[in-house]
């Protein structure tokens, strides 16, 4: 009796924390050949820290890989199947929370200042940034100003696979 009312606390204690991952804090976003996750996340393989990138004042932002030394990176948060973040706005005026947009095979994962109810972002397991439930199909890809942006499922040549973890500190 006692054991199956904890078994089901326990399921509900799971179920409320998948059915609600927006009560996870703001997250960073990194690059790493590793699917596991660590506590730290400076252990990651080959891990890279990302931020948001804006080359030619276009209204989408992309997301690109920072080395060491950046002074600072954007947090996230992911709600119905979208990433939000908070940036500047074109040519650096006021703050807007960006939306991340439709997820299109072969293009960059793009933000928007506009809104979007729904999308098919997921952290399967909590860390491990997913479409439509899969995790497998992230790239990294040399683009625009020869910066190396995420893209999904990205065919050209300069594209090496890579996952995307949700960490809550960045690393370096
Ligand atoms: C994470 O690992 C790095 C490198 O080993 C270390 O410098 C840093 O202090 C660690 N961070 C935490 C919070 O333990
Ligand atoms: C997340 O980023 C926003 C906008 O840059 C900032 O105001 C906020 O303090 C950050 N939150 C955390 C927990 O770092
Ligand atoms: C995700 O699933 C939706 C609904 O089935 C589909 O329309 C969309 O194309 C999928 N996205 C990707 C990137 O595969
Ligand atoms: C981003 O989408 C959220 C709803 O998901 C909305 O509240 C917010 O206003 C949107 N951002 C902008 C700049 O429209
Ligand atoms: C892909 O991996 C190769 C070999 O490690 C590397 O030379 C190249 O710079 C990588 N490309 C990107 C876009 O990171």
């Amino acid at each position: 009796m006692f054991s199956s009312s904890l078994l089901l606390v326990t399921l509900l204690t799971l179920t409320l924390t998948y059915a609600y991952p927006s009560s996870q804090p703001p997250f960073y976003l990194v690059t790493t050949t590793q699917k596991g996750p660590t506590t730290n996340s400076s252990h990651l393989r080959a891990v890279s820290a990302t931020s948001l990138f804006d080359p030619y004042y276009r209204p989408a932002l992309a997301i690109r890989l920072t080395g060491p030394g950046y002074g600072s990176v954007p947090n996230f948060t992911l709600t119905h199947g979208i990433l939000h973040t908070t940036a500047s706005g074109p040519h650096g005026f006021g703050l807007y929370e960006y939306n991340s947009t439709q997820v299109v095979q072969g293009q960059e994962l793009q933000f928007l200042a506009a809104e979007r109810t729904h999308g098919e972002l997921s952290l399967r397991n909590g860390y491990l940034l997913a479409v439509n439930g899969t995790t497998k199909g992230w790239t990294i890809c040399v683009g625009e100003l020869e910066q190396d942006v995420i893209e999904w499922m990205g065919t050209d040549a300069s594209c090496n696979a890579t996952y995307i973890h949700a960490v809550a500190e960045p690393p370096y």
